[in-house]
């Protein structure tokens, strides 16, 4: 079953507990925490006491997407604020295998996100220490931004690349998913789906759209000849 992951980076920040409970009550599989510091992208977003103050609102799990330089130093306090998941940036570790397995350590699922133009080669020493890879549809920093569509290859490669291990690693898109770019992220072979201004900017209820935008990946991957 396809994972729809929302972002809040587009949310009211006045009123994130209350958008964090809408978008459980709709249906939402994860919700996504954007990250940014303005050194690794131009953009500065939230910090861990944020997260951790819409932590008691919601059951879902939190996803901390660290568009962050050197993530280590502040490791321990996605995973204190409620994060199920740390996700980092390749591009922003030195060490990348040691900062995979201090996530892991603390008690978290790991992730890594592959920037467009970062080749998928940078993982193939760090699988065991990894439980989702996320490809970038986009070049992070903002929201709203135009979908990759020539991301859909490294994708297709990426799924094929998982498949070679025994291990269960979800492989999750980020950047521009909407109705329009879902059908070829799902094609491609995207299983997770993290969507920020396509929830929050359409007239329709998140229900609506979280379970649209589900059901166009389902029928993606039915095409494909994937189960459900
Ligand atoms: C990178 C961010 C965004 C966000 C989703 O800048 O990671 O991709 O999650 O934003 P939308 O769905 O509006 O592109």
């Amino acid at each position: 079953m396809p994972r729809i992951v929302p972002s809040v980076l587009p949310a009211n920040f006045a009123r994130l507990g209350t958008e964090c409970r809408a978008l459980q009550d709709a249906g939402a599989d994860r919700i996504q925490w954007d990250v940014m510091d303005g050194r690794f992208v131009p953009n500065l977003t939230m910090g861990p006491d944020i997260i951790a103050a819409a932590r008691a609102e919601v059951q879902l799990e939190f996803e901390a997407h660290l568009m962050v330089e050197e993530p280590d130093r502040m490791l321990p306090r996605w995973v204190e604020a409620g994060c199920g998941l740390v996700i980092v940036h390749v591009e922003a570790c030195r060490h990348l295998h040691r900062t995979l397995a201090r996530v892991r350590d603390l008690g978290a699922r790991a992730g890594v996100a592959l920037n467009p133009a970062t080749p998928l080669c940078a993982i193939s020493n760090v699988l065991d220490l990894v439980d989702l890879v996320l490809v970038m549809t986009v070049d992070p920093g903002f929201g709203g931004q135009c979908y990759l569509s020539s991301m859909e290859p490294k994708i297709s490669s990426a799924r094929a690349f998982l498949a070679t291990t025994e291990r269960e690693i979800e492989l999750e898109v980020d950047g521009g998913i909407g109705r329009t770019t879902i059908t070829g992220a799902a094609r491609a072979g995207a299983t997770t789906f993290c969507a920020g201004s396509a929830l929050f900017t359409q007239r329709t209820s998140f229900t609506t759209e979280i379970a649209e935008l589900r059901r166009l990946a389902m029928v993606a991957d039915a095409g494909m000849g994937r189960a459900a």
